[in-house]
This record gives structure tokens, C-alpha cells and sequence, in this order.
């Protein structure tokens, strides 16, 4: 169970204080809706470590977050586009979820590209792809890193809406199969009622 309790957060020049408290079970996709300014970045900043909340709580199964650094923190992060280093293949894409370690990485690149439905993407350079392509490549990085918290900020914002369509539905799929506790921040109404299994709206 992801926990956030009371996280405060101001940026310069703002007012009042952010405070946000909201739960995830693993296994779900809970949707954090609200419109353009009003935070939800700003939340997701926090969970990943960029931002350092003046006061609150961010527990991972009873594990305080707070004191790990952005790339100790076990999450994966997905945003609206630019998820993907142009000048790389897609292989070399997927290799940066891997650690250095990893035995037998292409097989690994080669079977999280099949769950995300292009099987025969390995040798294609990022550049080439289209903004549906490129993420669902980037949905298959948080495969391989297989971290248990995945933080997509609008993902399916730059998709036409069967594209969209179809990364809703992988994402469920993936978020069951691997038990991620799953934030999607979004302003379209459709990624939270009947799609996330629990719905916070943010005002
Ligand atoms: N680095 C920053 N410095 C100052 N203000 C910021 C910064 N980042 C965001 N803000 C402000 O904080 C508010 C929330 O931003 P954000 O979390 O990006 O909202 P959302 O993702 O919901 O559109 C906005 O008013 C924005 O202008
Ligand atoms: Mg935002």
C-alpha cells in the first residue's frame, strides 16, 4: 500500500500550501483529476523525490520514501511525450530500465516489447516512432524496471482516442500482472470514472 498523508508542499510565490493525503493499493490505478495548475505535477514531483515536501509522510508498505534520493526511490515515471532519447534505438531505450548487471538484457528488451504489442521494435531508432509508439517503448522501460509505484503524468493526453484507448487498457493489464500501485495524474474525465479503480479530485 502506497501512503500519503499530509504532504506539504510550496512552490515561490504561491499562497497557500499544497497538502496532499491519498491512497493506492497495489494491484490499482488511482486517478488524480483536477484541472491545469492545480497540483498534480507538483504531486507526482514529490512521490519521485525532484521535490522536497516541507512536512508529511510518503510510505511504501510502511517504508518511509522521504529520505531516498529521486534514483533510490522505487518507482518509474511515464509523462505526456518526451519519454524516449531520440538519438538511441528502442533497445538502447529499454536498456536504461535494465541494471548494468542484468543477464541476458536483449531477451528481457525482447519479451517487455511484446507485452506492449510491438514485437518487432527492437532495431528501430526512437526517432522514427509515433507518439503512441514511443509510449508504449516507454511503458516497456517501467517493465524492466519493474519498480512496484509507477507515476504517469497525462499519458494518454497526446494519443488520438483509440490509441489512448488501447494504453488505458495495457496499463490496467500491466498494473494487475505486476501489482504496481499506479497514480495517473490526468485532466480528461475519462482516465478517472470507469476506468481507475479509486478517483481523487483535486480542487
Ligand atoms: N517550479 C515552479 N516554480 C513556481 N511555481 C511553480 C513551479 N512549478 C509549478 N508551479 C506552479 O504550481 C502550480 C501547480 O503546478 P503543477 O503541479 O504543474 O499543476 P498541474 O500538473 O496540475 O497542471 C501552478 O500554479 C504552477 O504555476
Ligand atoms: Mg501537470
Amino acid at each position: 500500500m502506497l501512503k500519503i498523508k499530509n504532504l506539504k508542499f510550496t512552490h515561490p510565490d504561491q499562497k497557500s500550501p499544497f497538502d496532499f493525503s491519498l491512497t493506492c493499493k497495489p494491484g490499482t490505478i488511482t486517478a488524480i483529476t483536477g484541472p491545469s495548475g492545480i497540483g498534480k505535477s507538483t504531486l507526482l514531483d514529490l512521490i519521485a523525490g525532484f521535490l522536497v515536501p516541507t512536512s508529511g509522510r510518503i510510505h511504501l508498505n510502511d517504508i518511509d520514501l522521504i529520505p531516498y534520493p529521486p534514483e533510490l526511490r522505487p518507482v518509474s515515471i511515464l509523462f505526456q511525450a518526451d519519454n524516449l532519447f531520440d538519438h538511441l534505438s528502442v533497445k538502447n531505450n529499454l536498456a536504461l530500465g535494465l541494471e548494468a548487471k542484468t543477464p541476458d538484457p536483449t531477451k528481457k528488451i525482447v519479451d517487455a516489447l511484446a507485452q506492449v504489442g510491438l514485437p518487432d521494435f527492437i532495431g528501430r531508432g526512437a526517432k522514427n516512432l509515433s507518439g503512441g509508439q514511443q509510449q508504449r517503448v516507454a511503458l516497456a522501460r517501467a517493465l524492466l524496471r519493474n519498480q512496484p509505484v509507477v507515476l504517469l503524468d497525462e499519458p494518454f493526453a497526446n494519443l488520438d482516442g483509440k490509441t489512448a484507448q488501447h494504453m488505458r487498457k495495457l496499463v490496467k493489464t500491466l498494473t494487475v500482472k505486476n501489482n504496481w500501485h499506479t497514480l495517473l495524474v490526468s485532466h480528461l474525465p475519462e482516465d478517472g470514472n470507469g476506468y481507475a479503480d479509486t478517483l481523487y479530485q483535486l480542487d
